[in-house]
């Protein structure tokens, strides 16, 4: 078993936040263990607790552990540079928005302009939730969606956004060189390049 190697985090809050905004990270480097149903399901009842237009929670999970028949056929649907690194995580989480919502007081579905929006915040429920559970999470966007969709026997009122891949933190040095040097929490823009009193 490989013990995750310490990493310097040098994120510092413009302003005061709880800890673990700045303690979440997404690695790339996993242990290859295996990650139960339940642990899964802990980050996915946060994601369900998060906020979305009209409370219509477009978002939806298709779960794949890396036992189950369906990972070969997923992770196929990976770019290579994201092939690269994906193999050891415990689980992928594939997560799609549903298009259409209820028209309040009417049987009648119609368009959710927010399904993308909504299910961006369950998503980052999930990875909070997933990083005080002492997993980790790592998004990927880099996949083949329309090969997924089929893979997952996702509906056409659905939209693939991403699959999270999900796991306990491995070695940096399991790592290819170049992914090994970018093992560690990223920067973010100043508060002040992104929001502005009055107007944008
Ligand atoms: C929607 C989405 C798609 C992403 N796609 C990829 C990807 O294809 N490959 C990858 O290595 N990282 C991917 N990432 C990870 C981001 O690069 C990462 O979250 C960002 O650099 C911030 O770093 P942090 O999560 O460690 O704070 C993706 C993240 C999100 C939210």
């Amino acid at each position: 078993m490989s013990h995750p190697s310490p990493v310097t985090n040098t994120r510092k809050a413009d302003f005061p936040i709880d800890a673990q905004f700045t303690e979440r990270w997404s690695p790339r480097a996993y242990t290859g263990e295996v990650i139960s149903e339940a642990d899964v399901m802990s980050m996915l009842e946060a994601a369900r607790w998060a906020p979305s237009s009209n409370n219509a929670q477009p978002w939806r999970f298709a779960v794949v552990l890396r036992n189950d028949p369906q990972w070969d056929a997923l992770f196929a649907t990976l770019n290579p540079n994201n092939q690269a690194w994906a193999g050891k995580a415990g689980a992928l989480v594939a997560i799609a928005s549903y298009q259409l919502a209820a028209k309040a007081g009417t049987p009648d579905l119609i368009p959710n302009g927010m399904h993308a929006f909504d299910t961006g915040a369950a998503w980052a429920y999930m990875a909070m939730q997933a990083h005080l559970n002492g997993f980790s999470l790592h998004g990927i966007g880099g996949f083949d969606k329309a090969a997924g969709a089929q893979v997952l026997g996702l509906p056409a009122d659905h939209t693939l956004q991403m699959l999270a891949t999900v796991g306990k933190r491995g070695d940096a040095a399991t790592l290819p060189d170049a992914l090994r040097e970018r093992e560690a929490p990223n920067a973010r823009k100043p508060l002040s390049a992104l929001a502005k009193r009055g107007s944008f």
